[in-house]
């Protein structure tokens, strides 16, 4: 895939992408500083980042990074700050969905889902085969959002951000 294809597969500034369960218009767009800072605080404050302890700072500095292959976005919803998404592509013959969050207030309306369609509608248009993300083993919640929706855990990864914790590496086939 050339260059010129990847960015158009996850553009800088995509803006609507889809609706909400219950009608609010989600969209995505580039992370201002002051937002990666803000989103920084409000990610620290939940799992599985809380419980496992990475700062806010951390997270700000992840939300603002550039020249890594990374494309973020901050997710919106009726054009509030609603959570973070962060793409790495390429990544292994598909992207990967490095970050994802949808802040408490906005979870369980189908935000997730609408965010998630629209990254493998973009990965199928750039014909790649799979999707890929980590998921934390004591992540129930999201281990159940993502088995409801056709990933399959590739690889147990132990001891990936911390000791006696495992990642799965989930993967969705796109071909
Ligand atoms: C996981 C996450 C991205 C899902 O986003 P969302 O907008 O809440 O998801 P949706 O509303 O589209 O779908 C919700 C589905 O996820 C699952 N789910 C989410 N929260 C759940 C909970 N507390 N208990 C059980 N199932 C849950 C269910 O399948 C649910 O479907 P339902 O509402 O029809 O029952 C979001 O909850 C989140 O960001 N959580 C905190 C951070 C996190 O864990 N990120 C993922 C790291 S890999």
């Amino acid at each position: 895939v050339s260059q010129a294809t990847t960015d158009v597969m996850f553009p800088l500034s995509p803006g609507d992408i889809g609706v909400s369960r219950d009608g609010c218009v989600v969209g995505l767009h580039p992370i201002a500083l002051s937002t990666a800072v803000a989103l920084g605080r409000q990610c620290a404050a939940i799992d599985p980042w809380q419980r496992y302890g990475i700062s806010a700072s951390r997270l700000t500095s992840s939300f603002a990074a550039q020249g890594d292959g990374g494309f973020r976005y901050e997710l919106t919803v009726d054009h509030v700050t609603a959570g973070a998404l962060i793409i790495l592509q390429p990544w292994l013959i598909g992207p990967y969905v490095q970050f994802i969050a949808v802040l408490p207030a906005f979870q369980r309306r189908g935000v997730g889902q609408v965010v998630l369609d629209w990254v493998e509608a973009r990965a199928r248009g750039g014909r790649q085969r799979n999707l890929w993300l980590c998921v934390t083993a004591f992540n129930d919640d999201a281990r159940a959002f993502y088995a409801a929706r056709g990933w399959k855990q590739a690889a147990v990864l132990p001891d990936l951000v911390a000791d006696h914790v495992a990642e799965l590496l989930m993967r969705k086939r796109l071909i």
